[in-house]
């Protein structure tokens, strides 16, 4: 695997990889790697002939600043875990690469995408997530950009920002690569101890249990009922919502037939986890 950490370095690999007709898959990523990132790296090397990854724990997405400077970096095991899985090259950027001092951020109109739910409870985090794929794509110009269903809200983000920019870079969405007992793989699990892990385990069976059990008409007791459960259990709730899947709009009455996803983000004492699951 070639690894490279400037935009300078890299545009002449991807200039002679294109010259030759070959396609280009990416995976943009922020380390602390685990098998939802490696099922990304493993769909891009099936449909495309270069897998470029990025590494890069991007402060303008945090809008918590102690959620930044407790991200977890395993960088030496992440570098031999693409490596393992096949990575072409891995583009490792300074944030001085991304964002140079004459950088002028551009502001993405993403109107309600940017207000409801992760948009609600984390202002300016999908401007920030814009911002750092918008420079990411500028370099790379992939065919085919790879993200996970886990960040549900991200990939309409994504898509509508790909849109607005005009790139021919198709978004493949992979579902969501869970542990044996169900919780959603995550970066952010390696900051819970093994009880609150086990207590994690809640926000999927939240998610099932929804699937389960949701009939059509009014569906604002059944998130409220959720959302108690869950506080009653210990964690903070910022939402049990359950939305089209393809708007993000949230449903109170459901009426039958419309696809539905349903969300959660909670915080386990000072760390968030989301998770989603579609209802179809
Ligand atoms: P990060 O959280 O590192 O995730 C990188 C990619 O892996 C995202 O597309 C995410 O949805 C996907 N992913 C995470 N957990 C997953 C799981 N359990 N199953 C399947 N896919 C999973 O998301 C980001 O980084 C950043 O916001 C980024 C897009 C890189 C921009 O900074």
């Amino acid at each position: 695997m070639i690894l490279v950490k400037t935009e300078k370095t890299i545009i002449p690999f991807l200039q002679k990889w294109r010259k030759n007709q070959l396609s280009i898959g990416f995976v943009p990523t922020m380390g602390a790697l685990h098998n939802g990132h490696l099922s990304l790296i493993s769909s891009s090397i099936s449909d495309c002939d270069i897998c470029v990854s990025s590494l890069f724990v991007n402060p303008t997405q945090f809008n918590n600043k102690s959620d930044f400077e407790k991200y977890p970096v395993t960088l030496e095991k992440d570098i031999a875990l693409l490596e393992a899985a096949g990575c072409h090259i891995l583009f490792l950027p300074s944030v001085t690469e991304i964002y140079p001092p004459n950088y002028v951020s551009p502001h993405y109109p993403l109107g309600e995408l940017e207000m409801i739910l992760e948009g609600k409870y984390r202002p300016g985090h999908f401007q920030g997530v814009c911002q750092v794929v918008d420079r990411l794509l500028h370099i790379t110009h992939p065919q085919c950009l790879y993200l996970g269903q886990k960040d549900y809200q991200q990939c309409m983000v994504i898509k509508k920002m790909i849109e607005l920019r005009n790139y021919f870079t198709d978004v493949k969405i992979n579902p969501t690569i869970r542990d044996a007992n169900g919780l959603a793989l995550s970066s952010r699990n390696m900051r819970l101890s093994d009880e609150e892990k086990i207590l994690a385990l809640h926000l999927s069976k939240t998610l099932f249990y929804i699937k389960e059990n949701i009939e059509p008409g009014n569906v604002e007791l059944l998130k409220q009922q959720m959302a108690q459960q869950l506080e009653d259990k210990g964690f903070k709730v910022d939402y049990v919502e359950i939305a089209s899947a393809a708007t993000l709009e949230t449903v109170t009455h459901w009426n039958g037939n419309d696809k539905l996803v349903a969300l959660v983000a909670a915080y386990i004492n000072e760390v968030r986890l989301i998770d989603n699951m579609l209802l179809f």
